[in-house]
This record gives structure tokens, sequence and C-alpha cells, in this order.
């Protein structure tokens, strides 16, 4: 047998993608470019470093022995209550602590539940452009993946109902409806109260559960909030999951997903092997326990101020054949050059150049949306967000996208 280098080709599993070329974009600092608006990236400045060392430092001094247990693979009891109590006063949910799975991220949670509701081949809808990495799981995972269309309002209805019924006139039931109901990524509509309740209608009526992302309610920067869908639903066919990385920092890897309870088992099980850094989930906790409110209010003080400098820089700087929205919360703009004009087709210009968004056609289950792109206004600083938008209309000036 030749001894070369193993060739592990026939040996990949058929459910895995072939390779692609490494991309450093988003966590290699060396590829980073200047003006970053293209990952969902918060206020390095918010981040609450001083809180953190202080509430890990009393975390360890009083549970430190636990430190050498293996940690509940749920997440911490007391930290499951907390965010039962969070669930209830903010989101009007009411479950019991046992239907709360603390996961490494959205990520985790995003992978547990289409792998317990899908199987390779079946059909999951979500909103015609949505989060990128729950396409990845969703892709991953070999699901037919059907897209929505969307008002300002975010998922319409009417086309889910439409959509459905065709679905089912081939005989294909979809395994669940994928929602981002409050300023979703990347559109950054918000859902009215109305029109949770007519989605869930939809939902119910064809017997379609809902899985409700809820990455962004906590970022509401102007307005009342809104309840979730989760929190009308006497039915029980929903699901939902949140964050903390978007109130204190993704690097924290803390999210959690929220089951009926007759899913808690299969959840569990599929949990196996990822469970969360005790260490971080006790940081967090004791962190959020005693300043989540303040450190909320100071978190969406930045937002609406760096929002406010983005459309002031577009304003100033873009073509005013850009249209774009002024959402009331998360940290996105989506922008739309006229129909025809590929931004997609420079984002790699631009960003060797020094400015980073993320193209229409990485949000789109079809790969549609090459004149749309998102700009994230969370990370960089306001004098960041001026220069980086200025260099932005240039490059579209000087690539020929506009006049
Ligand atoms: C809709 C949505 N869900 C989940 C996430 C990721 O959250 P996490 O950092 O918890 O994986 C994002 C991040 O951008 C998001 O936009």
């Amino acid at each position: 047998m030749d001894k070369g280098t193993f060739d592990f080709s026939s040996f990949i599993a058929e459910r895995v993608p072939p390779a692609t070329a490494a991309t450093t974009t988003g966590w290699d600092p060396r590829g980073r470019p200047k003006y970053d608006f293209g990952t969902g990236f918060p206020d390095p400045d918010s981040f609450p470093a001083e809180g953190l060392h202080e509430a890990l430092g009393q975390a360890l001094k009083e549970r430190g022995r636990e430190m050498v247990l293996y940690p509940d693979p749920k997440g911490f009891l007391e930290f499951r209550e907390f965010i039962v109590d969070k669930l209830h006063r903010e989101r009007g949910i009411v479950v019991e602590p046992d239907q709360v799975l603390v996961t490494g991220g959205s990520g985790v949670a995003l992978a547990i539940f289409t792998q317990l509701l899908s199987n390779p081949g079946d059909t999951l809808i979500t909103e015609e452009f949505t989060y990128p990495g729950t396409l990845s799981v969703m892709r991953n995972l070999k699901a037919n993946i059907v897209g929505v269309s969307t008002d300002e309002e975010g998922m319409r209805p009417d086309v889910l109902d439409e959509t459905i019924r065709n679905l089912k006139s081939k005989g294909i039931h979809p395994k669940f409806v994928y929602t981002i109901p409050s300023f979703q990524n990347p559109t950054g509509t918000d859902m009215s109260v109305q029109r949770r309740h007519d989605i869930l209608t939809v939902a119910q009526n064809h017997g379609v559960p809902i899985f409700e992302d809820d990455a962004y309610e906590d970022l509401r920067f102007e307005g009342d909030r809104t309840p979730s869908i989760h929190s009308y639903d006497d039915t029980k066919m929903t699901l939902y999951c949140g964050t903390f990385s978007k109130i204190i920092a993704p690097g924290m890897r803390i999210a959690y997903l929220v089951v009926p309870p007759e899913l808690i088992s299969q959840t569990n099980f599929l949990n196996w092997g990822r469970p969360t850094s005790h260490f971080a989930a006790l940081a967090t906790y004791y962190y959020l326990r005693d300043h989540m409110d303040e450190h909320v209010a100071e978190v969406n003080d930045i937002l609406l101020a760096k929002r406010d400098t983005m459309i002031g820089a577009l304003g100033e700087f873009m073509d005013p054949k850009v249209v774009y929205n002024r959402p009331s919360g998360g940290m996105y703009l989506w922008a739309q050059l006229p129909e025809g004009i590929s931004v997609a087709s420079v984002a790699g210009k631009a960003r060797e150049r020094g400015v980073a968004y993320l193209p229409g056609p990485n949000f789109s289950p079809t790969g549609e949306g090459e004149n749309y792109l998102r700009l994230c206004f969370g990370y960089a600083d306001h004098e960041g967000i001026r220069d980086g938008i200025a260099l932005l209309s240039q490059i579209f000036t000087e690539e020929g996208l506009l006049a």
C-alpha cells in the first residue's frame, strides 16, 4: 500500500458538502477590513469587561468547587430559572426551567431543533431573506428551504398560507416555519402584534410548527416591547430561542432553546456532547442577575446613536438611488440598489479596499438578492461609520454601480 498522505475523500459522510476555500471573513483579525459592516458584531466598548470580571470572581469564590464536576448539560438550575423569569417578564412566555436548554450559542439551538424535526430532503420554511447561520444549518442537514416573501412587518401570512397550500398540493408537509419576528436579520422588519397572531394562525391551521428566533428583541431601542409569538400559542407548537450574544457578546457563546415538555428528553439527547461552558454560564448569570436592565439600556442607547450616524452618513454620501430602512431595533440596515445592479459582485473588491458588507444572496435560500446589502452599524465607531460609508459610496461609483 502506498503510504502517501491518507485520502479521506471516500470516507466523508454523504451529508457533508464538498470542501470550499477557507475564508477569513469575520474571525481572522488579519483579514478584517478597516470598516467592518459585514458581520453582526456588537459595539466593543459596550462589552462589560469589568462587570463580568467582578461577577466571575464572585461566582468562583462562591461556587468554584463546582468546576471539578461535569456540569448539568441543560445549564445550571438557577440560570435556567433566571431565563424563565426573563422570558415571563419580557416576552410573556410561561415555561418551566426544565423546558429551557442553555446552549453554546443559537447555532447549537438551531442545529438541535433542525435535527429534531427534519430528515434530509424535508421542506423547511423561512423568510425570503434570513440569517445565514440558519441557512447553513438547514443546508448541512440537507433540507429543502423555501422562502416566503416579506413586507415592512416581516413574513407575509397570505404568502405563507399560499406556500404551504402549494406544498401540500404536491404531497409535501413542511416540517416547520422558521421566523425572526423582531428586527429580522437582515431586513430589520418588526412584526406587529396582529402579524404575530396571523402567522401563528396560518401555522396552526396547517399543523406546521413554528421556530421563533428572538435574537434581537432585547435590542429594541425605540418603542415598546412586543410579546413573542410563543406567548400567544395556546397549542404549544412554537419552539423558541434567544441569545445573550447581542446584549453581552458573541464570545460568551451563551444562548437558550425553549421546547414543549414532550420534546425535553429528545432535545437533551441531541445536545449530548455539546453542553455550554459552566465557566461562561456562571459569569453570564452572575453579571446579568445584577445588571441586565441597566446594561441593555446602555447597549440600546449606543445602537440608536450608531443607527442615526449610519443613516446620516448614507444620506450625506450615498447616491439617493440606494434606499434603506430605519429600524427601531437590532443592528442592521438593509439597503437596496436599483434592480439589475449587482452589489454582490463588488463585495470582494470593497473588502480588499477596507469596507465589508454582506450581499443579499448570502441571506437567500435560492441565492437571490444581488442588488441588496446588509450593513451592520453595531461594531464600527461613529467616525468609522462615517468614513466607511463615504468610502463605500466612492467604491460603488468607481466600480460603475452608481453614477
Ligand atoms: C437571527 C439570528 N439568530 C441567531 C444569531 C446568532 O446568535 P449566537 O451568537 O447566539 O449564535 C444571529 C446572529 O447574527 C442571528 O442574526
